[in-house]
């Protein structure tokens, strides 16, 4: 198959399908590669690189006109030099892989149609743990979201961070966040990267404790409503929610330098919560980034496209942010499209899709001469089970810490849930020392039992039957989220059991008590050195 990577045609956009890196990759899948020349020229990928990877360097008819599969950024749109639209140069039957925005854009999606070209269109990668690899709308958030702070503090007039200097003592710049999805998350991480004080307020409280793990405030309102939409998206708010909401932004207005916007409801235009008035309650020098700004915007004084003076304070309505750190962009992207292309089975440079697939069936738009977007509705997920029916958690597969991204709750996004299966052996070995204590103290106990004293047996090996019991319900119904706070509970029990077995040792009773208390503390110290490792090696996911 060929794979043909056109330039990108739309005003400003700097990005590029694929890096070189990429395309060797795709090389190395035995695809034969085009490159329209000049292609990644703003990228920072001169034609030189491709060719030295092995592609070939040709120009924009033959990328267009010879590609079995075309990989592109943006939807085929007019080409701006030669006028025909670059839908319709497509072979016929021919793939393409871009952004397509199918609402937004019919006119393309009916000329796509006419090529009988199969689309997928990026955009519509179902949001779920297993397509997060293919996720280009998450890795271009995350890029503008960062790029939202560096853009916000080139026009502010300055420090982020704290300043103690010999010519004066200069506060933390404060900064607002609003909407704390993907691009609001990695606006936070940024703006506390660069040392500002960060406030930062979601309707969906799930984000709360991913805010406050960043070192940002989550700010709330009064009012209690849930924000939490279908598969973790957000949903439309309450007249009266938004109202409290503005009312909180008001406030903030006064005292914060930078606000920067992200809220989004999808298939909706972005909410308006930041007013003119809002604008003009903030001192001049400060700067609104307004990150909705292609979907209507959430300032009601945004400029789509252009930095806007309002009263002393600069309004960024850029809609390019991702293009803006194009070299990065273009590199995540095409990892992007290359774990899409490996869904497909590529053997020998040709592809074998299964159209039935949910990640290739969310992002198909067109097929075979037919519009195949929106896809067909999934039932909706039964509702949770009750806890007490709800499988043994013990046996559910723990997500590797690389594999949890920041965000959580969007279509499955990452849970979040700090678990590894090296956690699971100290707890085991946890039950394992608690039982053996138990059944120590018991042995030693019930010597007591040969005399008439029978009610005090029978005491015993009732707490002794008991602590078994609640000791299984406490530890084995514990969510592998959980198994860390646990850990530090189990550890604490496991010094007792050290102690425990220690006076066994040295009590000089009978030899199998003996050694019960020696093999209950080996066990606890083996649970205790386990707790300390995990617990390194949680604290290490978070250090820079
Ligand atoms: P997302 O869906 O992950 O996050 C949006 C967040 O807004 C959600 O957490 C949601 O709960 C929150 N939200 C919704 N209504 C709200 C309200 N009334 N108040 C407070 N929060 C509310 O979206 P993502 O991927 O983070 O994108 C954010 C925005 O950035 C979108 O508008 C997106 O189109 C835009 N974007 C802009 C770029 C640019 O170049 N300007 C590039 C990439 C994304």
């Amino acid at each position: 198959m060929k794979v043909g990577i056109p330039k990108e045609t739309h005003p400003g956009e700097q990005r590029v399908a694929a890096s070189p890196e990429a395309v060797k990759k795709l090389i190395g899948m035995g695809f034969d590669v085009m490159v329209e020349a000049r292609a990644g020229a703003l990228a920072d990928f001169p034609d030189e690189t491709y060719a030295a990877v092995g592609a070939h360097i040709v120009d924009t008819e033959t990328v267009w006109q010879d590609a079995d599969l075309v990989l592109k950024v943006r939807a085929p749109a007019k080409h701006p030099a030669h006028g025909w639209h670059e839908a319709d140069k497509l072979k016929e039957g021919a793939m393409l892989i871009s952004f397509i925005w199918p609402a937004q854009n019919k006119d393309t999606l009916e000329r796509l149609r006419a090529r009988k070209a199969s689309v997928l269109a990026t955009d519509c990668v179902p949001r779920i743990s297993r397509a997060q690899s293919m996720d280009a709308l998450s890795s271009m958030a995350n890029i503008a979201g960062y790029r939202a702070v560096i853009e916000a503090a080139g026009l502010y007039g300055s420090f982020f961070t704290q300043q103690i200097t010999a010519a004066g003592k200069l506060p933390p710049a404060k900064v607002l966040i609003i909407g704390a999805g993907v691009a609001g998350l990695a606006a936070v991480a940024a703006a506390r990267g660069l040392g500002a004080v960060v406030r930062a307020f979601d309707t969906r409280a799930a984000v709360r404790e991913q805010v406050q793990s960043l070192g940002a405030e989550f700010l709330e309102v009064k009012l209690t409503e849930s924000g939490e939409g279908q598969g973790g998206y957000a949903k439309e708010m309450s007249p009266e929610f938004i109202k409290a909401e503005m009312e909180l932004f008001a406030a903030q207005a006064k005292e914060v330098n930078i606000i920067i916007t992200t809220a989004l409801i999808p298939g909706k235009p972005a909410p308006r919560l930041i007013t003119r008035e809002h604008v003009e309650l903030m001192k001049p020098g400060s700067v609104v980034v307004d990150m909705a700004a292609e979907q209507g915007g959430n300032c009601e004084v945004t400029n789509p496209g252009e930095i806007h003076v309002h009263q002393g304070v600069k309004v960024v309505g850029y809609t390019d942010l991702p293009g803006r750190l194009a070299t990065t962009a273009s590199q995540l992207y095409g990892n992007n499209l290359l774990n899409l292309l490996g869904l497909m089975s590529p053997k020998a440079g040709v592809l074998t899709p299964n159209w039935d697939d949910e990640v290739l069936r969310g992002a198909l738009v067109t097929r075979g001469g037919e519009i195949t977007w929106p896809p067909p509705q999934k039932p909706a997920a039964p509702a949770p089970a009750p806890a007490a029916a709800a499988p043994k958690p013990a046996a559910a597969p723990a997500p590797t810490p690389a594999a949890a991204p920041a965000k959580s709750g969007h279509g499955g996004h990452g849970a979040g849930a700090a678990s590894s299966p090296s956690k699971s052996s100290p707890v085991v070995a946890g039950v394992g020392a608690l039982g053996l204590a138990a059944l120590a103290y018991f042995m030693v106990t019930a010597r007591g039992a040969v005399n008439p004293e029978a009610r005090e047996f029978v005491q015993h090996l009732t707490v002794f039957v008991m602590a078994c019991f609640v000791g299984w319900q406490v530890i084995w119904n514990v969510s592998p989220a959980l198994h860390t706070p646990l850990m530090s509970v189990t550890n604490a029990i496991s010094g007792i059991i050290v102690l425990g077995g220690m006076l066994h040792l040295e009590g000089g009773i009978t030899a199998p008590a003996v050694i019960v208390g020696a093999a209950a503390i080996l066990l606890a110290t083996i649970n205790i050195g386990g707790g300390f490792l995990v617990t390194q090696r949680m604290l290490r996911m978070f250090r820079k």
